[in-house]
């Protein structure tokens, strides 16, 4: 059996792609520092899918534990989750922020290639898109970032294109996620985020279970259906498969790749209400405020070289996407009252 190393695979969207991963037959190891998560995901997960999961409670950027895993384990594939990922900490924090994503990404990158270790997936973003671009995303279109996390998507991407080029053993495909949102059906993971969220999912759940009192939606003057933000909102479970799907690719084929991972279909923040409220029956008070600064009006992927290079495309409706991350947040909830 292939055996997969998640850095940082016990947050979000690391843990639901280990989901998949066991589900298709793969080995999972995780390595993981819990700066952004908790060790229990670990024992939910091996609870669930009735296996062990040897999990390394340490540092990517420490390379002799990334040499000391990959002498205990026969890794075939990485996928890289591992980073620091809040936009607006990152404007106040960019040292951390370049310290901790690019470091990671490079000791992980020395250790691969010394242990020979050639297939890597990397968590990229939409946010590596410059702003002045045509709303539908094309891998082609130019790049460009607005905050030090976007920047940090940026840098990683061409640091792992420029150790392909000079390591032609080197295979790696860096996913640009859109807008990942939902939590596994079964309820046992999901997001669960530190303090007041930032992304708009998180936030409506919490108002769902009575965190907090009402959305704030940022601005309904835009140029769009109804005036709010357009974003490709993902279900985590379809974005989780799709690492199944790069595993395989690079199972098969060489290169150095960057692929989209959303629907190719844009929805707005009151679309998002809506589907919420219809899907769990519920309503979702919100008032509108100001545009959020570095907000743009509408992004959303073009998702034809998923399909067709690694034969992926998202399959979950916002209805799945808002049934399931209500019923995590219930689960959250309970489990904390
Ligand atoms: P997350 O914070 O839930 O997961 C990241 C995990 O990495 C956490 O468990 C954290 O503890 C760990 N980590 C961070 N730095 C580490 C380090 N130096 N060594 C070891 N572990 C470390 O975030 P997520 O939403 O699951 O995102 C996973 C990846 O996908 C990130 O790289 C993120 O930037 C990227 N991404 C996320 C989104 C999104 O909206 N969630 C969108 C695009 C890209
Ligand atoms: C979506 C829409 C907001 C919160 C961010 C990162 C990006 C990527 C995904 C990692 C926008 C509106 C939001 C709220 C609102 N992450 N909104 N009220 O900004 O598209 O992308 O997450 O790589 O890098 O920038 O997602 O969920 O924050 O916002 O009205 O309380 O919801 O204005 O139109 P965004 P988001």
């Amino acid at each position: 059996m292939s055996k997969v190393l998640l850095t940082g695979g016990m947050g979000f969207i690391g843990s639901h792609t280990a989901v998949s991963l066991i589900e298709n037959g793969y080995d999972v190891v995780i390595v993981d520092n819990l700066v952004n998560s908790e060790e229990d995901v670990v024992h939910r997960l091996e609870k669930f899918k009735n296996v062990t999961i040897p999990f390394y409670n340490g540092d990517c950027r420490d390379e002799n534990l990334l040499d000391k895993i990959f002498n205990e384990h026969d890794i075939e594939i990485v996928i890289h989750f591992a980073g620091l990922k809040a936009v607006g900490e990152s404007v106040s924090l960019p040292l951390e922020y370049y310290e901790n994503n690019l470091n990671a990404t490079i000791s992980l990158l020395k250790s691969m290639l010394k242990n020979k270790v050639h297939k890597l997936v990397f968590s990229s973003s939409a946010t590596v898109y410059d702003e002045d671009n045509p709303d539908e995303r094309v891998e082609g279109y130019k790049l460009g970032c607005t905050n030090p996390y976007g920047w940090t998507k940026f840098m990683c991407e061409q640091i792992i294109r420029d150790t392909c080029h000079a390591n032609s053993q080197l295979n790696a495909i860096s996913l640009r996620y859109f807008n990942p949102v939902g939590a596994h059906p079964s309820g046992i993971i999901g997001e669960n985020p530190k303090g007041v969220p930032n992304n708009l999912m998180p936030y409506i759940q919490q108002v769902a279970t009575g965190v907090r009192d009402y959305l704030r939606v940022y601005g309904n003057d835009y140029d769009t259906v109804d005036g709010t933000g357009v974003r490709d909102y993902i279900h985590v479970c379809d974005l989780a498969d799709a690492h199944v799907a790069a595993s395989k690719y690079l199972q098969n084929n060489k290169g150095c790749l960057e692929i989209n991972i959303g629907t190719g279909k844009g929805a707005s923040v009151l679309e998002m209400v809506e589907a919420f409220e219809k899907a769990n029956k519920i309503k979702i008070p919100y008032k509108i405020e100001a545009r959020r600064p570095g907000d743009v009006a509408i992004n959303y992927a073009n998702a034809n070289k998923a399909y067709k290079l690694l034969g992926w495309k998202a399959t979950r409706t916002l209805e799945d996407m808002c049934k399931d991350a209500y019923n995590w947040q219930c689960n959250l909830q309970k489990k904390h009252n």
